[in-house]
């Protein structure tokens, strides 16, 4: 009786392998600032419109929470958190942090701003930053595309036009030849099927255009892109690790009926299934990026209300464990390239990571090769059309002044690292 109690108080020590990459991820446009590009051109011509839309948006308690909301200021990425200049602080910072790895993106319109001229001291810039990491012993993991592009290449359409295959082919090679010997992890494209459904379907992501035919173009140039550039870094660094980091939802039926398993069914294959199949042969590895469930009843889609982050997404860190179980069906490495949560009084944030980590290591032990862990994001920075006031950091940044100040939750993240443990 004694030795039965004994066992029950001993608390269970979730322990992770050695090597397992632990860090956080961040994009360009997001955080670097003075950029130029399709995204900062039209936070221009729509920034006045999303301050007066966000009355009608947002829930009384978001309104009064963040006030910015209501200020066209908010919506212009302008200088960002100057990670551009500021990378080796911060890299600083996550190496305090403990972190061994780094998801970060390079901003295309800097390396070609002009047709076919690329400019050589920019991808100088990234050396350096590929290099600061190195320093710090902290492995790169680089997203190439990151929904921002040159405007030369929106003004002729963007991802719906054909020939964002070849360019954005051409930019790969130009790039891998510079960078590719210092780089194991490349990520081509980030989340191929939101950025086309924000953009087409729901009409609400520049170039703001509703329309089902060039959605489907989109995607497939965005497939086929990925084939190609996937081929490129491989012809020249075989060893180099290949992906793309995919939005996944967990779908879940919680009455098993008929309408709603067929619903399950059509949103897994349009959403989360289609594209991976289509470039199984062209990934080494699954980078996933996941934040959210959506409950199936009566062969609907419906969000829970029950427990909310400061966007109004639901805190529900355990739907992670999903995820990552329904992606064991490919048999590639998988690598959790984005989770987190806004919280900008961090309440919630180490309660998230305790319970996404252990979802994660419940994954694991079932079989589940996840090898690392990026969380969204190590800074605060510019939530594309919410503007600044969503706070996705585990380090605060006060835009101000541009002042870091790791939050709570860093720390914790830091001694489940230290420890590699839960
Ligand atoms: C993901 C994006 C990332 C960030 C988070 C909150 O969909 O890839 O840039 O905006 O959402």
């Amino acid at each position: 009786m004694a030795k039965i109690q004994q066992k029950k108080e001993k608390p269970m020590i979730k322990k992770f392998p050695k090597g397992f990459l632990w860090g956080a991820a961040t994009s360009a446009h997001q955080v670097e600032g003075g950029c130029l590009n399709n995204w900062t051109e039209w936070e221009k011509k729509n920034a006045l419109r999303l301050a007066k839309e966000a009355e009608e948006k947002w829930q009384k308690w978001q309104k009064e929470k963040f006030s910015e909301m209501f200020n066209p200021a908010n919506y212009i990425s302008g200088r960002a958190c100057d990670h551009y200049h500021r990378f080796a602080e911060d890299f600083d910072l996550a190496k305090t942090g403990g972190h061994n790895a780094h998801r970060f993106s390079i901003e295309w319109s800097r390396i070609e701003p002009e047709e076919g001229k690329f400019n050589e001291k920019e991808v100088e810039h990234y050396r350096q930053v590929v290099l600061a990491l190195r320093q710090r012993k902290i492995e790169p993991f680089v997203t190439l595309w990151h929904w921002t592009h040159p405007i030369w290449l929106e003004k002729i359409g963007g991802i719906k036009n054909q020939k964002f295959i070849f360019y954005f082919s051409r930019y790969t090679r130009f790039l891998v030849e510079r960078l590719g010997a210092k780089i194991n992890f490349w990520i081509t494209l980030n989340e191929p099927n939101v950025v086309a459904a924000q953009s087409f379907l729901r009409g609400v992501w520049p170039p703001q255009k509703k329309n089902l035919r060039d959605y489907f173009l989109a995607i497939n140039h965005l497939l086929t892109a990925h084939q190609k550039t996937f081929l490129i870094i491989k012809n020249l660094f075989p060893r180099a690790q290949v992906g793309i980091a995919k939005h996944q939802i967990s779908f879940q039926v919680l009455q098993s009926t008929m309408i709603n398993k067929l619903a399950k069914k059509l949103g897994d294959y349009f959403w989360n299934k289609r594209f991976l199949k289509k470039i199984n042969y062209q990934q080494d590895f699954i980078g996933l990026n996941h934040y959210r469930r959506r409950i199936v009843e009566k062969g609907l889609y419906r969000k829970t209300e029950e427990r909310l982050t400061d966007l109004g997404w639901e805190f529900y860190p355990e739907s992670l464990f999903q995820a990552l179980v329904e992606l064991k069906a490919y048999e590639k490495p998988i690598y959790v390239t984005e989770n987190g949560l806004a919280d900008a009084d961090d309440f919630q944030r180490k309660e998230f990571l305790f319970r996404a980590l252990s979802a994660l290591y419940s994954a694991k032990k079932i079989g589940v090769d996840v090898r690392g862990y990026f969380h969204w994001s190590l800074l605060d920075n510019f939530e594309w059309d919410k503007g600044f006031w969503p706070r996705f950091g585990l380090i605060k940044v006060d835009f101000k002044t541009l002042k870091r100040t790791p939050r709570s939750s860093f720390y914790f993240y830091r001694d489940i690292i230290k420890r590699n443990a839960l």
